[in-house]
């Protein structure tokens, strides 16, 4: 499995220091929240990130879920997102924070950011591990970011290529000759 990555982008060191500061950046933002917030993770690229991150937030949190999908199979061509399921606690009148592995073509963000707006949320704010420069149109806004990364395909600490390599600690570019474009 190490074999199929060609160069490590992000070691597990680096991740970790930049979860650590990105916990304290939104612990400060969240502070005077009184009733807590909704933290609600897109699974299942998030599990990894969203597991170190809620433990570096010493705040009041709920944890709902959202299941969505952009590609399926073998390809990397992001094909429409879709959301499969939802499974929240309430989020009405309450804080929400959306918590991704990535920001690609900002699909899958969009369509889960529009449907968390549909239960009125006080407030809704989003957090990515990473970010791909410039494919998001500027309507998918997102609040925290921990790394911009080139334009790549990665994988690991979450990611996957056709469900695989999500459980790798540090985040690596896939050989291309693996996936069929
Ligand atoms: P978007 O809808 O194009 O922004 O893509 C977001 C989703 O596509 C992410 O939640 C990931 O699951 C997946 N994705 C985008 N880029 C990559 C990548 O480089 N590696 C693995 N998955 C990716
Ligand atoms: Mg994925």
């Amino acid at each position: 499995m190490q074999g199929d990555v060609e160069s490590i982008l992000l070691t597990e060191a680096q991740i970790s220091r930049r979860v650590e500061e990105l916990g304290r950046e939104i612990a400060r933002f969240y502070q005077d929240s009184q009733d807590g917030i909704v933290i609600v993770p897109i699974l299942s690229g998030s599990i990894v990130f969203l597991a170190d991150l809620i433990r570096k937030l010493p705040i009041r949190m709920r944890i709902g879920m959202a299941i969505a999908s952009s590609y399926v199979g073998t390809t990397i061509r992001p094909e429409g997102a879709r959301l499969l399921a939802r499974l929240l606690p309430r989020i009405k009148d309450r804080e929400v924070l959306i918590v991704d592995d990535i920001l690609d073509t900002g699909g899958t963000l969009r369509l889960v950011q529009q449907n968390i707006a549909e239960g009125e949320p006080r407030r809704i704010c989003t957090a990515v591990l990473l970010r791909k420069p410039g494919k998001a149109p500027p309507d998918v806004a997102v609040d925290f970011v921990g790394f911009d990364i080139e334009d790549r395909f990665v994988v690991g600490y979450g990611l996957d290529y056709n469900d695989l390599y999500r459980n790798l600690p540090y985040i690596g570019v896939l050989r291309p000759e693996l996936y069929e474009d």
